[in-house]
């Protein structure tokens, strides 16, 4: 195992390195991957970060334990509220089996060699804490580090920002006061607090089985030998925020706002997450939005199940909602019904993806039943994640003369779509009628056969990573080259629609400002405007959500050398191609085309003149033939129908 307090001691001295751009030394990729790209020479050193580290002395670090061991008590006893039994179909409790990680991780390590060892801390880290990622694969791994992000795991987070060390800088909104000196201390003495920001998995965790959970009046203590200590931690969103802000170490802002490669084989300069590429930022938006401030009240009681306000503040509000019933087995036996409690907060921990909890099944074959996935949990997990959809946003259609505006507002936490950059992403369709029900005109137009959007004529939101410039001279990579994850070192576009509370300078600061897309201060939604065409009568109008897009699955099965992008698109080609799921659907009455009166007031005059002179030489309104400008045919038109 690697010696982690030498490589501080060692780090110390060296005054951490600075960043250099990373021209020659470069190797050849291994096991082919093609195109004469060379991989990045990194080593485990480049991707080390502080909190716990991996220990295999089971005295002084107890192992982490399998579900199976907490299953027992806490799981199928009630779909709803066991834990385990809605954990088990999450894809954090399967995010170690993930097909779609699976091939993700093996174009990671051909292009940033051992850069597989930070996907394994974040993904899998009970395993990692056992010492397995040494190889940046999971060759070591044995079938019990397949758990996923488990109980035993989460249970045992500590909070790292108070303690011995309070004084660090960590962001304060929302802490909670539960100092942990006896495991916060020994780890500040070696170096090893966290202490620049949360994220990129740098979790503490406590050595010893002490578990840790949200109430303080369990009335009695069923783990044997664990002590049970209560954790408000575990009710906040810095909990989350540990893994669901991700950083690529090997990179640093320099000072023109570029990102350069570090230096090798040393850990990052700063250690700050800030500092280096943002690949996903759904914590810190949350933490800037005012989700984290002072709540947001939903009178239609969306998101929260039994909340009893109703006013959502943390992830858990939303990703885990409470519910009644009993938080373990014995809750409804005779003489112990103290255990029925209003707010058990269900492990459900649902977000947005709706086929690979099915391709992890497929997997499993015969065995999926006995790690309980059931048919029947799965099928409740998909019915979950579609109902988040259908909450996170609300759509707004209206007619401005010759113009159908499509506002979309989001009621998440955070962006809309956010977390994983690859892939994802949400887009308009528009479906134009006739008074006879003919389709005359379609915008983003998907084909579920082959999977294929038509983006050019409607609006995605997405975020866009790609290669930049020297990234590209270190790797033989084109510029601007997508979905290489380890080497992602410029956001090409992010239009994803911001969260309550967004203001641009905030979200700069976290790297997540919306790029070639501008969204103002305040602004938590987004309207496109669609040109009717001539004789439409109704507007069916779908706003969608994709998790995998073909262009994604296609760069896996044709760039992992291993096998596994192959395994994973057969799985997704099995399970629908990740079939887009319609989020808002909704239709409008087209009002009587009068395609010059731009305000939409009645009457074609010099208000709609105005309008059309101000937008001159632009789209939108004012593009009364709907050739994309406003131009003098436009003007033409107008002034043909004026006073009518
Ligand atoms: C022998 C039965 C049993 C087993 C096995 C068991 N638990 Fe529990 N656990 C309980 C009971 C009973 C409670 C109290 C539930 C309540 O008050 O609602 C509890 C409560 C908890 C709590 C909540 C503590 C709090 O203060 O909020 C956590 C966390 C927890 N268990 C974690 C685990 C984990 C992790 C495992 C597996 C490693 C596990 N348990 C295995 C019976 C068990
Ligand atoms: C991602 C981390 C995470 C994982 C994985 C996880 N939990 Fe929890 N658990 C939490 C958090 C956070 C809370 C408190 C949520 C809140 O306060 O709203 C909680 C609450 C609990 C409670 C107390 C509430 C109750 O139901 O009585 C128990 C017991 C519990 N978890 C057991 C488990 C078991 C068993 C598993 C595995 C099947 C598990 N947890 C997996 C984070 C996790
Ligand atoms: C140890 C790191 C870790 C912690 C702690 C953690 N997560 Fe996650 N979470 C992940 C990973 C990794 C995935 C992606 C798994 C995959 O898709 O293969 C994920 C996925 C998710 C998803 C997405 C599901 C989907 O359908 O796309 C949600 C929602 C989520 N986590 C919520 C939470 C909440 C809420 C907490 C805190 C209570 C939390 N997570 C704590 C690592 C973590
Ligand atoms: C107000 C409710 C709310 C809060 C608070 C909230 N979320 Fe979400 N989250 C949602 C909804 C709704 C979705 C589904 C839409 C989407 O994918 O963005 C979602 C989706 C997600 C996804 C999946 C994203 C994707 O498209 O793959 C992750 C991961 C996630 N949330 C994590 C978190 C974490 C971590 C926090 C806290 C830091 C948090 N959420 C806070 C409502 C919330
Ligand atoms: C600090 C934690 C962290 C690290 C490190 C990390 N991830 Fe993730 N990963 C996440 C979270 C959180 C999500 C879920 C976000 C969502 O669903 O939108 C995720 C989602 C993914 C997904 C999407 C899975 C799906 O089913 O669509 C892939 C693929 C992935 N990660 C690959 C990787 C690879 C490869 C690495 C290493 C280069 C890596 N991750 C490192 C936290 C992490």
């Amino acid at each position: 195992m690697r010696n982690r307090h030498a490589l501080l001691a060692l780090f110390s001295t060296l005054g951490l390195g600075g960043v250099m751009l990373v021209t020659t030394s470069v190797l050849a990729l291994p096991g082919g991957g093609g195109g004469g790209q060379v991989q990045i020479p990194t080593s485990l050193n480049d991707f080390f970060a502080p909190g716990t580290q991996p220990n295999t002395d089971s005295t002084a670090f107890e192992p982490v334990q399998n579900s199976n061991n907490c299953s027992y008590c806490h799981g199928n006893y009630n779909e709803v509220v066991a834990p385990f039994d809605s954990w088990v179909v999450s894809m954090m409790g399967q995010s170690a089996r993930d097909p779609v990680w699976h091939a993700a991780l093996a174009v990671a390590n051909q292009d940033a060699n051992m850069s597989g060892e930070a996907c394994i801390r974040c993904h899998a880290p009970g395993a990692w804490l056992a010492g397995k990622s040494s190889t940046g694969d999971l060759s070591q791994f044995t079938p019990d580090d397949f758990d996923g992000i488990n109980c035993h795991f989460c249970h045992r987070n500590v909070n790292p920002t108070l303690g011995s060390e309070s004084a660090v800088g960590y962001p304060t909104k929302g802490q909670d006061p539960t100092p942990d000196p006896e495991v916060l201390d020994p780890l500040f003495a070696a170096g090893l607090l966290p202490s620049a920001t949360l994220g990129n998995a740098s979790f503490v965790i406590d050595p010893k089985d002490v578990r840790r959970g949200p109430f303080d009046d369990v009335p009695q203590n069923f783990h044997g030998g664990p002590e049970l200590i209560y954790s408000p931690f575990h009710s906040n969103g810095s909990q989350c925020g540990t893994c669901h802000d991700v950083s690529n170490p090997i990179f640093s802002k320099l000072p023109n706002g570029e990102m350069g490669l570090n230096a090798l084989s040393t850990a990052h300069p700063t250690m700050n997450k800030d500092d280096m590429f943002p690949e996903q930022r759904t914590y810190s938006e949350w933490l800037n939005s005012t989700f984290a401030t002072t709540g947001v009240y939903f009178a239609d009681g969306r998101f929260g199940g039994n909340h009893p306000t109703g006013v959502m503040k943390s992830c858990q509000d939303c990703h885990m909602p409470d519910q009644q019933g009993g938080g373990c087995v014995f809750y409804d036996e005779e003489g112990i019904g103290q255990y029925e409690r209003p707010n058990v907060p269900q492990h459900s921990f649902s977000g947005a993806n709706t086929w690979v909890i099915r391709a992890v099944a497929t997997q499993m074959g015969e065995d999926a039943e006995y790690f309980g996935l059931t048919q029947q949990r799965i099928d409740d997990s998909i019915a979950r994640n579609v109902q988040m959809l259908r909450d996170a946003s609300d759509m707004e259609l209206t007619q401005v003369a010759n113009q159908l505006k499509v506002k979309i507002t989001n009621q998440s936490g955070h962006k809309l779509p956010t977390g994983y950059p690859e892939g994802r992403r949400a887009w308009i369709n528009v479906k134009f009628y006739s008074e006879g029900g003919t389709l005359l005109e379609q915008r983003g137009a998907y084909d579920l056969t082959t999977a294929t959007l038509n983006e050019a004529d409607t609006k995605v939101y997405k975020a866009k990573h790609v290669i930049n410039q020297a990234t590209a001279t270190a790797t033989h990579l084109p510029q601007g080259t997508e979905f290489h994850l380890a080497l992602a070192s410029e956001v090409a576009l992010d239009n994803r629609i911001p969260p309550r509370g967004f203001t641009n300078a905030a979200f700069e600061a976290i790297g997540a400002a919306p790029v070639g897309y501008s969204y103002a201060d305040g602004q938590y939604w987004d309207t496109t405007d669609f040109v009717i065409p001539t004789g439409a009568q109704t507007a069916v109008v779908n706003f969608y959500y994709q998790t995998s897009s073909r262009e994604y699955m296609e760069f896996l099965r044709d760039t992992a050398a291993d096998g596994s992008g192959i395994t994973a698109y057969n799985l997704w080609v099995l399970h629908g191609k990740s079939a887009p799921v319609a989020m808002d659907s909704s239709q409008i009455k087209l009002g009587p085309s009068k395609p010059a009166d731009l305000n939409g007031d009645g009457l074609v005059n010099g208000a709609d003149l105005t309008m059309l002179l101000s937008n001159w030489g632009g789209s939108g309104i004012g593009d009364i033939n709907g050739d994309g400008i406003v131009g003098g045919t436009d003007l033409a038109s107008l002034l043909a129908a004026w006073g009518s």
